[in-house]
């Protein structure tokens, strides 16, 4: 599995570059700001776009879609779309194909209600819902709380040598393991929901004291 991570700019967006080795199939996530860098690196990678898919419904990650369906015939799904190939929705448990692997859709609210994650291969793409050392930001009510669970159902449920693969380059590294978020991220660590919302509210006094950027 070949994974391409492209820093498009915007708020330091990841746009992604996914795809199966032995057919050269490829999956984007995200486009955002450049879709015309990341069409060319699948041509530079001798990759055929098969599908495209959004991580949420947000500006920052979906402003590239129209520019990306010009260039490449492809329109990037986000939760609840249809996808006109195989008619199947995108939705929690979906799987869509790609070549020899699958593209496993995770829904994830919290961030937003459409936010999704997609489990291709040993790989997690997770949004904005997981950051490297962060979680995605929420209210803290609701949406904090459907957070907290779909982070630990959805999340911390896969295998510990899962790749994660933030939607933004705002932690310490631009790339993790589901093992690292686990035993260092300050959310991640948190027994509770009550312990993890109280982290929220007193996250810019917890940045500071412990010097995160
Ligand atoms: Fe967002």
């Amino acid at each position: 599995m070949l994974v391409r991570q492209i820093p498009t700019g915007g708020d330091r967006n990841f746009a992604y570059l996914v795809a199966d080795g032995s057919t050269r199939r490829a999956v984007v996530i995200d486009p955002s700001y450049t879709p015309g860098r990341v069409v060319q690196a699948a041509r530079e990678e001798g990759l055929t776009i098969a599908r495209a898919l959004c991580t949420h419904d947000h500006h920052d990650h979906t402003n590239g879609n129209a520019e990306f369906e010009r260039l490449t015939g492809v329109r990037p799904l986000l939760f609840g779309d249809t996808d006109p190939e195989t008619g199947r929705r995108v939705e929690d448990g979906a799987s869509f194909p790609l070549g020899e692997l699958a593209i496993r859709i995770l829904h994830t609210p919290g961030h937003t209600s459409d936010s999704i994650c997609l489990h291709v291969g040993d790989a997690v793409f997770t949004g904005d819902t997981l950051f490297v050392g962060k979680v995605g930001g929420t209210d803290l009510g609701d949406g904090a709380r459907a957070e907290y669970t779909s982070l630990h159902r959805k999340l911390l449920t896969l295998p510990e040598e899962t790749r994660v693969f933030p939607g933004h380059d705002v932690g310490v590294a631009p790339e993790s393991t589901i093992r690292r978020e686990r035993e260092t991220n300050p959310f991640l660590l948190r027994p509770d929901y009550e312990s993890f919302v109280e982290l929220k509210r007193n996250w810019a006094a917890y940045k500071k004291e412990h010097g995160i950027a």
